[in-house]
């Protein structure tokens, strides 16, 4: 049978799904409450940036298959099944996620579904959404009912992710729901997608699980970058060689500044809400220190920066390389990227930033900070250049270029992206995170490359030579003066923004509530004196 589809919320998920099914031939109507982004979608323009998405709008369009409309009744007339594909992002000051979009879908379908239908859920919910979902529609629209479906696409790589996954969870009623899915799942599962059903709780649980279990990765292999830099280990080859064992897999093991965007950061969070909820807070209390290892990403990130700006960023001029979350997207919600860039403003550098298409998204939130309309405008004259998203363009920007422009050949490879020995052999002096300084018979050549010298950690004076390089600070030969200033990383950044309080024992300025993702009590680091190993 061929099934009349309406697709609710057109943001990335939305609009992959809309293109996606209309290209595999079913009828489908996208719903949207903002007109200007029905209207946009109407003119077959993405408005976002997703490879490969607006040809396959545009044919959709083109063939008649493809429509959008702001109006719910339109929507409730048309459809036999309803994908509701609607945001559900992290609640303003809590860990939990805010469903207040996916209840507002639904009081606003369900009264108008007359006639049979099949209300499919797409997006990323806490367990037990869907079965509180599923009494509120027996209610509402007693001629509906519900399933589950997640959907596992990565932005970037939308449509093929939703054109060739490599499972779909049916989390049904009835047969007859788990049978409606896999008609429309049929061209997937003929080219090898794994089909499985389960109740609606298991597959609300394998998205969180999922999204749990990757930034779990990424954030393992980013602690071992933190034992790395101080072993004088190099984690992109130890990545690497964990990579050839089928058991771990190389996929996800990419060391560097973590992990962000609108999906990863805020699931662990409402994973770990859902779960203290449940009562089961212990079995995943791990969450938090992968949260916690994934910020300290961003704190390293300042204080490289910092480093190569001889010890103080107050006044440098500092280039930024990328903003978006990751390359290949726009979206710079919870991007590693940008709260680099804007910390590092907050304390006192210059920051000039580049990236090839997130730039207004950055620029409406962080209109404080430079945009340059190129990668080689965005670090001229810069003390330090920091790169930030591993987008293509720089993986193969040419080092002799760039060096002719900046003031001094200072970089950090945030995403461990760059060949470091063809940026050395350009006379850079480069950084990466859980990679050595530099080979040992290269520190020679490095310290040579610092004409202005670094200032000591512990007296403040210059010198172009340092005896010992520690974990957070370097120190002038012979220098006895005490260390005043305790190495945690929670002192490292103002987390605020506040440049007075940066340097205060505090991590924010009293008062401050401090980020979302800080547990703690504000205004005292005590709470943090049992992890922080430097107390
Ligand atoms: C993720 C999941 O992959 C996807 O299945 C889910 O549906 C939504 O969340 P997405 O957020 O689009 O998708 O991006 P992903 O490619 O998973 O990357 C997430 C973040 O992790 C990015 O910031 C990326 O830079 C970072 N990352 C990824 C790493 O730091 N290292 C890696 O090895 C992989």
């Amino acid at each position: 049978m061929s099934y009349r589809l309406t697709v609710l919320g057109t943001g990335y998920l939305g609009t992959a799904q809309a293109a996606c099914l209309a290209s595999l031939g079913f009828q489908v109507l996208g719903v949207d409450t903002d007109p200007a982004r029905v209207r946009a979608l109407r003119d077959g323009i993405v408005p976002f940036h997703e490879p490969a998405l607006e040809p396959l709008l545009r044919a959709g369009l083109a063939a008649g298959r493809l429509s959008f409309t702001t109006s719910y009744a339109e929507a409730a007339a048309f459809g036999d099944v309803h994908l509701v594909c609607v945001g559900t992002p992290q609640a303003a000051g809590s860990y939990r996620a805010d469903l207040s979009y996916l209840d507002q879908c639904i009081g606003a379908l369900a009264p108008l579904l007359s006639r049979p239908a099949l209300v499919v859920g797409k997006c990323t919910v806490p367990v037990g959404t869907a079965a509180r979902i599923s009494r509120r529609l027996s209610v509402l629209a007693p001629r509906a009912e519900l399933a589950w479906c997640p959907e596992f696409l990565r932005e970037g790589h939308a449509v093929t992710d939703t054109l060739r996954p490599d499972r779909i969870v049916a989390g049904v009623q009835s047969d007859r729901a788990a049978a409606i899915l896999r008609d429309i799942h049929a061209g997937p599962i003929a080219a090898g997608a794994a089909f499985l059903v389960t109740d609606l709780n298991t597959a609300e649980l394998v998205k969180v699980a999922a999204n749990a279990f990757l930034a779990t990765k990424i954030s393992f292999i980013n602690a071992m970058a933190e034992v790395c830099e101080a072993a004088h280990g190099d984690v992109q080859l130890l990545a690497e060689a964990l990579g050839h064992d089928p058991r771990i897999g190389p996929a996800g093991l990419r060391p560097g500044l973590g992990f962000g965007g609108g999906c990863l950061p805020k699931d662990i969070r409402a994973f770990m809400a859902r779960a203290e909820e449940l009562g089961v807070d212990q079995a995943l209390s791990f969450l938090r220190e992968v949260d916690a290892i994934n910020m300290r990403r961003r704190a390293r990130m300042v204080d490289l920066a910092r480093e190569l700006a001889d010890g103080d960023l107050d006044g440098a001029t500092v280039g930024v390389l990328g903003v978006a979350f990751k390359p290949d997207s726009d979206d710079v919600r919870d991007s590693p990227a940008l709260d680099v860039a804007r910390t590092i403003a907050s304390l006192g550098a210059r920051v000039t930033v580049y990236d090839p298409v997130a730039m207004p998204q950055a620029r409406r939130v962080h209109p404080e900070l430079g945009y340059a309309p190129s990668a080689v405008e965005a670090v001229r004259d810069a003390d330090v250049v920091l790169l930030l998203t591993e987008w293509a363009e720089f993986r193969d920007a040419n080092p002799e270029l760039l060096g002719s422009v900046v003031a001094r050949r200072n970089i950090v490879d945030g995403r461990n992206t760059l060949d470091p020995a063809r940026w050395r052999a350009a006379r850079w002096h480069y950084r990466a995170l859980g990679r050595p300084l530099a080979a040992d018979r290269d520190v020679e050549a490095v310290v040579a490359l610092e004409p202005r010298g670094f200032r000591c950690a512990r007296c403040s004076r210059r010198s172009d030579r340092e005896v010992t390089s520690s974990r957070w600070w370097r120190w002038r030969p012979g220098c006895g003066n005490p260390v005043t200033r305790p190495a945690c990383a929670c002192h490292l950044t103002c987390m605020t923004g506040s440049r007075a309080s940066a340097s205060r024992s505090l991590p924010w300025a009293s008062g401050s509530a401090g980020p979302a993702w800080w547990t703690g009590r504000p205004g005292s680091c005590g709470h943090r004196r049992s992890s922080c190993a430097s107390w």
